[in-house]
């Protein structure tokens, strides 16, 4: 069983590759409120197949869950239990023929990141007969979850807004400690420049002890 859902995972990640080309240019909002909108989005929504297994409830106070808010949301689930989906591998694999694949790796997994999903999101189109499809990935197993190919354009934009915000909070997910990481970064520098300066201070000490340079 373990087996079947590795493979299946890897497979899902396997699936589509998609030229950076031909992905849409967008600009993200990379704030905290976009990203606390965007965990909304996932959590309600694509939560609904896709896991994220390497986030676990308590991580969403970074993103500005209250207490409150994480309780009514993880119901009997611990703070420290990832967020699994809802659907189970094996109903996912009735359904789509596969497990959809883990979205807490996905925008570092994938080239584009944010850029991929959002393009992804925003690509359904209904054709004449009113058969809805993925113009960028055909053959794409993930239904128009959205309902984007129906909206109008100013649906539309709440969607692209929404898809924008969703696609900030995955790229987060991927890498949660990034901020921590440049906050560290800052440290790290000032303390080289100090000690930089401090051993300056000891070199001149030690070498004024040397008599002067003679002078050929
Ligand atoms: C109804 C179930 C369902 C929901 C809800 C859903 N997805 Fe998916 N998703 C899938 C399936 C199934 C696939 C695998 C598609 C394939 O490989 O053909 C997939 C694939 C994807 C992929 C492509 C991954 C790859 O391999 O590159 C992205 C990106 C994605 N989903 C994002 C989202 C986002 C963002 C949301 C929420 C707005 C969402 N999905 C909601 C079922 C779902």
């Amino acid at each position: 069983m373990k087996l079947t859902r590795v493979s299946a995972l890897l497979l899902g990640f396997a699936a589509l590759n998609v030229a950076a080309k031909e992905l849409a240019e967008v600009d993200f909002e990379r704030s905290p409120d976009a990203l606390k909108r965007g965990a909304e989005v996932v959590t309600s929504v694509c939560m609904g197949c896709h896991s994220l297994h390497y986030i676990k409830y308590r991580d969403l106070q970074q993103v500005g869950f209250s207490s409150a808010e994480l309780d009514k949301l993880r119901g009997t689930q611990g703070l420290d239990e990832p967020l699994l989906s809802a659907t189970t591998d094996e109903m996912a694999i009735e359904l789509f023929g596969l497990v959809p694949p883990d979205q807490s790796l996905l925008a570092k997994a994938r080239e584009g990141g944010a850029h991929y999903i959002y393009t992804l999101l925003t690509s359904y189109e209904k054709d004449a007969k009113g058969n809805v499809s993925n113009l960028l990935f055909p053959g794409l197993r993930m239904p128009d979850v959205l309902d984007y190919a129906s909206a109008d354009i100013a649906q539309r934009a709440v969607l692209q807004q929404q898809v924008r915000d969703a696609a900030v909070f995955l790229e987060w997910a991927s890498d949660p400690h990034a901020g921590e990481r440049r906050r560290i970064g800052v440290y790290v520098l000032g303390y080289l420049v100090v000690l930089t300066f401090l051993l300056y201070l000891i070199k001149r000490r030690v070498w004024a002890r040397l008599p002067p340079p003679v002078a050929r």
